[in-house]
């Protein structure tokens, strides 16, 4: 691959950085993970399969020994510089349950950041000890800038983003495409509602993407005004011929739509923009999930949320049997989806697929 300066990368469209972001040699397989733009088909449908059996595998003593051994002379980075709770954890278990070792920053005050070391330089000091970083950051390029890094130095070892900014959360969009898939049985055909807050919510805007991969789905962004899904979606979307609705009216789609994926309204970003206090947005009833919506819902349907929630689903509905409450489960689903990306990136996934040990 040729070496391009970062001012000549960042001037690449997205679908022209892919081939920066893959393994060499392959049909842009994903080396380090920045967009839900790099999945294929083939790919998603793979790492969903492969979730599944080391779901399995992991049921059994022999199949457990099997998985822990997979990716035992590795280890990760855990570089988490914006507050997480299941993206951190699921990484941390799905990391041990391939049998990685597993180091992590939280704060990255205690790092020699704090002491005015540049991203570039700390990523590339982490991979002289690492295998793999995984990183949340606050700003939208910083896991790019450390994959770039990556690129340049003769270490070269994968970024997987955990969240960056507003701008993407990829893992998240797999975890929400492999529960989609496990409650729905196929994405194809099917009517999705995203709820909430869509203009700052990266993992809306990561599910979105990922839709051009299946075949006539419909989406309903349903949002307050000012925080409707950004153009670039919407563009994207025009462009991949998939049809999208925007309105206010949650109530109107629950029995529509074959999923809600309902997401919080993310305040933090006013705050940091000099809001005193939360816009009344945050507490509009029109993008609450109702207890009562649920009987609304199709027989075979989902009701999903990234987590971490506010108000914005009826707090009753946390401790409903209904199978169309995955959300709790959606979590949990994260664990395997992510350490079926981790093999795959390390190239033990056929190691995995072809054990009889579950
Ligand atoms: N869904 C999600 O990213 O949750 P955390 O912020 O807790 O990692």
């Amino acid at each position: 691959m040729k070496r391009i300066s970062w001012e000549e990368y960042t001037n690449l469209r997205v679908s022209d950085r892919i081939p920066y972001l893959s393994k060499p040699n392959t049909d842009n397989e994903p080396f380090h993970v920045l967009y839900s733009q790099q999945f294929t088909r083939e790919m998603l449908d793979h790492l969903c399969a492969l979730a599944d059996k080391i779901r399995a595998l992991h049921k059994t003593e022999r199949g457990g020994d099997l998985l822990r051994s997979t990716l035992r002379n590795k280890n990760a980075l855990n570089l988490f510089a914006q507050p997480s709770t299941r993206t951190f954890m699921s990484f941390l278990m799905a990391e041990q349950k391939l049998g990685m070792e597993v180091v992590d920053i939280r704060d990255v005050s205690t790092s020699s950041q704090a002491k005015g070391e540049s991203l570039q330089n700390s990523i590339r000091t982490f991979s002289s000890y690492v295998d793999a970083i995984i990183m949340r950051h606050p700003d939208a390029g910083a896991a790019e800038l450390a994959a770039y890094e990556m690129n340049m130095a003769d270490r070269r070892i994968p970024v997987l983003n955990g969240g960056s900014g507003r701008d993407q959360h990829p893992t998240q969009a797999l975890l929400d495409i492999y529960t989609l898939t496990k409650s729905l049985g196929e994405i194809d055909g099917k009517k999705i509602a995203m709820v909430g807050d869509l203009l700052r919510g990266r993992t809306v805007r990561s599910l979105s993407y990922l839709m051009k991969n299946y075949e006539d789905v419909e989406l309903y962004y349903v949002a307050p005004e000012r925080l409707r899904m950004a153009d670039d979606v919407k563009d994207f979307l025009k462009r991949s011929h998939i049809r999208y609705t925007e309105s206010e009216n949650l109530e109107a789609v629950v029995s529509i739509v074959d999923a809600v994926y309902m997401t919080r309204i993310q305040w933090e970003w006013d705050r940091a923009a000099g809001a005193k206090s939360p816009d009344a947005g945050e507490y509009d009833p029109r993008f609450v999930f109702r207890k009562e919506y649920l009987d609304r819902m199709k027989k075979r349907s989902c009701l999903l949320h990234p987590l971490p929630k506010i108000n914005e689903i009826d707090p009753e509905l946390d401790y409903s049997d209904d199978p169309r409450v995955v959300y709790w489960r959606q979590e949990r689903n994260g664990m395997w989806a992510r350490a079926a990306l981790l093999a795959r990136i390390f190239d033990v996934d056929r190691t995995i697929m072809d054990s009889d040990d579950d």
